[in-house]
């Protein structure tokens, strides 16, 4: 049995994602979401589904003893849509079972203030013909990590922000839970 975490700071759709894949299954559980934001919209998608949830505070996030004791016995931490960083400790702990998703095609649009809307924004100003997503470790600095996937979505003149953040949306749902299905079973 492998335990999946689940790390996010808003709405949850990739987290909601990721839990709906593994009803049923008998070797990956979703056994935790947690948040740094008391209000965010995934612990009440996490509580729906019977998901325990959890919150902590940005400086309980670099509490190396409160982290080890919350994440116990978990096998692969996801973070979806998590705006925090990472502190070193977790992400040694975690080396190659610690992934991030971002909404755009790494190395560009990648870095500090590059989540969300921003990233699409900047996508259709600078009039690309493609974005998508790119899933990959977690590294000591933003979107840096090793890429595990990337996959693109064509872009026409007709894409706003909000067009394309939907193709995006639509990518990460399908590839996210994937990814960490196959990283938990090679653990
Ligand atoms: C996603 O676009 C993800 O790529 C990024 O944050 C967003 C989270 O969306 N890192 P949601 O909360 O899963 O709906």
């Amino acid at each position: 049995m492998k335990n999946i975490a689940v790390l996010a700071s808003g709405t949850g759709s990739n987290a909601a994602a990721i839990m709906d894949r593994f009803i049923g299954y008998e070797d990956i559980f979703v056994s935790l979401v947690a948040s740094n934001n008391p209000e965010a919209g995934v612990l009440e998608k996490a509580a729906e589904r019977g998901v325990p949830t959890s919150t902590f505070t940005k400086s309980q996030l670099n509490d190396e003893e409160f982290m080890t004791e919350l994440l116990r016995g978990i096998d692969v931490v996801v973070l979806a849509g998590f705006l925090l960083k990472i502190p070193a400790f977790l992400v040694r702990e975690f080396e190659g079972r610690m992934i991030n998703i971002h909404p755009a095609l790494l190395p560009k649009y990648g870095g500090k203030g590059m989540y969300g809307e921003h990233v699409h924004k900047a996508v259709i100003e600078n009039e690309d013909k493609e974005t998508g997503i790119t899933i990959h470790y977690v590294s000591e600095n933003y979107d840096e990590g090793d890429i595990i996937l990337s996959e693109t979505v064509s872009l026409s003149q007709r894409d706003t922000p909000k067009t394309a953040a939907l193709k995006v949306q639509k990518l990460e749902h399908k590839h996210l839970p994937e990814v960490v299905k196959k990283l938990a079973r090679s653990l």
